[in-house]
C-alpha cells in the first residue's frame, strides 16, 4: 500500500482532464494517502514544480476544460537523464507512485520512466484524439466531437444559403476518429480519414453530378491526418468549378466545458487509477471497452496502433 502518490497532466490538453485529476486526488485522500500535484507536465516534474494537494485544490474544476495543473510538451523528458532527474525529484519528496493523464506520447514517456526506474506508473488516456490502443474512449473526445458538430450545424446554414461546398478540417493527429464520428453525426456528404483510401477526382465527379441533380450544398469533413483542408478545398474548387470554402476548426476543439460523458468517464478512470496505484499496481492504463472500465498493459497501449472501427467506416459510406 503506497502512502504518497502524485498526479500530472501531459501533452495536448483535453476537456475532462480536470475531472480525472479531481477523482485521483479525492480518491487518494479518501484512502488516507498523500497526493501531490505536478504542474505543467513533465516540465514541472523536472523543475520540481509540485505541491501537496488537499480536497479544496480540486474544488470548482469539474466543469472546466483545460487542466488546472497545466501541461506542456517537454523535450528534456525524451532523454534518460531527464527522466532520471524526474524520478529523483519524486523520491526526494517520498512520492512512491505516479498517475499520468495524457495522450500516447505522454504515456510513452511514462512507460520509459517506469521501465528505467521501477517507480509504479498508472496512465489515463487524456486526449481528444481517441487514439489510445485498447480503449474505445479517451478523456475529452466526446466534448471535442460535440464542438465539431456544433460547428457543422453552423456551417450547414451558410453552405445552404450560398449553395457552397464547405470543407471542414478537424483535429485528431493521425487518427480519423474525430472526423468520422463528427462527420457521421453531422451528416457530412464526404468524410476523409487517414485510415481509408479515397479518390478525390471520383469525389469531384460525384459532387458535380449531385449539384446537377439539384443538390443544394455539400459538406466535406477532413481529418488533419489526411492533409490540408485548404489544399483539398482548392483542388475541389478547381476541378468542379463549384463555389467552395474551407474552415480549419483548430484549437477550439481542445476547449470547452466537458460533457456529462467526459465528466463521468474521466471521474471513473481517475478513481480506478488512484486505487490501482495505491495498491501498488503499475504499468497499466485504464480505459473503456464497450462501456466497461478496462485495464490495458502500458507497453501494449503505447506500442500498438489503434484502428478505426470498421462499423463507422461502413456506416459513413451507407449514409453519405
Ligand atoms: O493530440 C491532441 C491534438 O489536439 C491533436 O489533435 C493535434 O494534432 C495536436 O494535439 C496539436 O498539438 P499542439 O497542441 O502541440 O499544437
Amino acid at each position: 500500500m503506497l502512502k504518497s502518490i502524485a498526479v500530472m497532466t501531459s501533452g495536448g490538453d483535453s476537456p475532462g482532464m480536470n475531472a480525472a485529476a479531481r477523482a485521483v486526488v479525492r480518491t487518494a485522500l479518501y484512502e488516507g494517502v498523500k497526493v501531490w500535484g505536478i504542474n505543467n507536465g513533465y516540465h514541472g516534474l523536472l523543475e520540481e514544480d509540485m505541491f501537496e494537494m488537499q480536497s479544496k485544490n480540486v474544488g470548482d474544476i469539474i466543469q472546466r476544460g483545460g487542466t488546472f495543473l497545466g501541461t506542456a510538451r517537454c523535450r528534456r523528458w525524451q532523454t534518460p537523464e531527464g527522466r532520471m532527474q524526474g524520478f529523483k525529484n519524486l523520491v526526494d519528496r517520498g512520492i512512491q507512485g505516479l498517475v499520468v493523464i495524457g495522450g500516447d506520447g505522454s504515456l510513452r514517456g511514462a512507460q520509459l520512466l517506469s521501465q528505467e526506474t521501477g517507480i509504479p506508473i498508472v496512465g489515463l488516456p487524456g486526449t481528444i484524439d481517441n487514439d489510445v490502443w485498447g480503449s474505445d474512449y479517451t478523456i475529452g473526445c466526446d466534448t471535442a466531437a460535440n464542438t465539431i458538430i456544433d460547428a457543422i450545424n453552423k456551417l450547414r446554414d451558410t453552405a445552404s444559403a450560398h449553395r457552397r461546398v464547405i470543407v471542414l478540417e478537424v483535429m485528431g493527429r493521425r487518427s480519423g476518429w474525430l472526423a468520422m464520428v463528427s462527420g457521421i453525426s453531422g451528416g457530412a456528404e464526404y468524410i476523409l480519414v487517414p485510415e481509408v483510401e479515397y479518390n478525390l477526382d471520383e469525389i469531384c465527379d460525384d459532387m458535380k453530378r449531385s449539384y446537377e441533380a439539384g443538390k443544394r450544398y455539400i459538406l466535406v469533413v477532413v481529418a488533419e491526418g489526411v492533409g490540408s483542408g485548404k489544399e483539398i478545398g482548392k483542388y475541389i474548387s478547381e476541378k468542379t468549378g463549384l463555389d467552395t470554402r474551407v474552415s480549419v476548426l483548430g484549437y477550439i476543439q481542445r476547449g470547452g466545458s466537458p460533457t456529462v460523458i467526459d465528466r463521468v468517464k474521466a471521474s471513473q478512470l481517475g478513481e480506478r487509477a488512484a486505487l490501482a496505484i495505491i495498491s501498488g499496481l503499475s504499468d497499466i492504463v485504464f480505459g473503456f471497452d464497450r462501456g466497461n472500465v478496462v485495464s490495458i498493459n502500458l507497453h501494449d497501449a503505447v506500442t500498438n496502433k489503434k484502428k478505426l472501427d470498421p462499423e463507422y467506416m461502413h456506416l459513413a459510406k451507407v449514409l453519405a
